[in-house]
């Protein structure tokens, strides 16, 4: 019987399409060079990093276990440079890490499963929520979501009356720098935000559907390389984010430091704190306006690989 299991999968950002993607819209996400490193033993009695696992404090962890997993008690450890709640899809992360090293053991380790079935663990705990972030963590270099199935497709996901389609996206290397606000950003508390705007006003419906469309323009000016057109979508897709009520005055404040050192700025992830990005012109310049007013830069390159099994 195999004993211990490790994985790593890599953390992400939404270059396009955040919020808009829960509603059926495309996105754009990257997978990025911070990762987590999970690791289990077969154990006694089931813990985290030495702690006792609990709802509170390990509820992806716990709910991937006891949907998907009835062999018995894990020591688990986790070793990460992710900052937790920092909108780079941190609890995407610890998912499908756990989902991975569940398969590993079942001795089976196929994307499209662990994606699967992270998906649904999201689903349940956030209560609404997209397959981007953990097709993306477990796929690796960038995925492009879309209303139909195109060339690239790599798997479709439906809950309810939705279907995203996953594309695979050969992200080229571009100079993206990650502001973090150092505020912890709740994802849950975001969508239902945007939910509730949504419900009551035309407007932020429409609102979501002009970021759909951001996206595909976006995923032209991806494939040529066009950086200017890039950044000039980005503005926009963040102007929409503010609309939508998912800024804060820090991540305010990061875009507008950064604006003169890069093609466009915006928000990334859910918003509310967390982090936003930039595709710089000029990359120490924008790590230090970012320092400067107040956030915590992460200079990052895509992650090819996505999930892996690491022994
Ligand atoms: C969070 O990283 C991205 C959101 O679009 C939520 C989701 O897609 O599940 C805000």
């Amino acid at each position: 019987m195999i004993t211990m299991m490790s994985v790593e999968t890599p953390a992400k950002v939404i270059l396009f399409g955040e919020h808009a993607v829960v509603y059926g819209e495309p996105a754009i996400a990257m997978a990025i060079d911070l990762t987590m490193r999970m690791t289990a033993v077969r154990a006694k009695k089931y813990t985290v990093d030495g702690y006792t696992m609990t709802d509170k404090h390990h509820i992806f962890i716990k709910r991937s276990i006891e949907k998907f997993w009835n062999r018995g008690p894990l020591q688990i450890y986790t070793e990460t440079n992710v900052p937790s709640s920092s909108g780079m899809g941190s609890s995407a992360v610890v998912t499908i890490c756990t989902i991975g090293i569940i398969n590993a053991f079942q001795g089976t380790f196929e994307k499209e499963k662990i994606a699967r079935e992270g998906f649904e663990i999201e689903y349940d705990v956030m209560g609404m929520a997209s397959p981007c972030d953990t097709s993306v963590c477990t796929h690796g270099n960038g995925i492009m979501i879309s209303k139909r199935k195109e060339k690239n497709h790599l798997w479709s996901i439906e809950k309810n009356d939705k279907t995203w389609h996953i594309h695979h996206v050969d992200v080229p290397d571009l100079p993206f720098v990650v502001g973090y606000t150092g505020i912890k950003g709740s994802t849950k508390k975001m969508i239902s935000k945007v939910a509730r705007y949504v419900k009551k006003s035309r407007f932020a419906m429409d609102e979501i559907r002009e970021i759909g469309e951001i996206v595909l323009m976006a995923k032209d000016s991806l494939h040529e390389n066009d950086l200017e057109k890039l950044g000039k979508l980005m503005i926009r897709n963040n102007q929409i984010l503010v609309n939508l009520g998912v800024s804060h005055p820090l991540l305010d404040k990061l875009v507008s430091a950064v604006s003169r050192s890069c093609y466009g700025a915006k928000i990334s992830g859910a918003g509310g704190g967390g982090c936003m990005i930039a595709l710089c012109k000029n990359v120490e310049k924008v790590v230090e306006r970012i320092e400067k007013a107040g956030g915590i830069p992460f200079s990052v390159n895509v992650h090819r690989e996505g999930i892996r099994r690491v022994f």
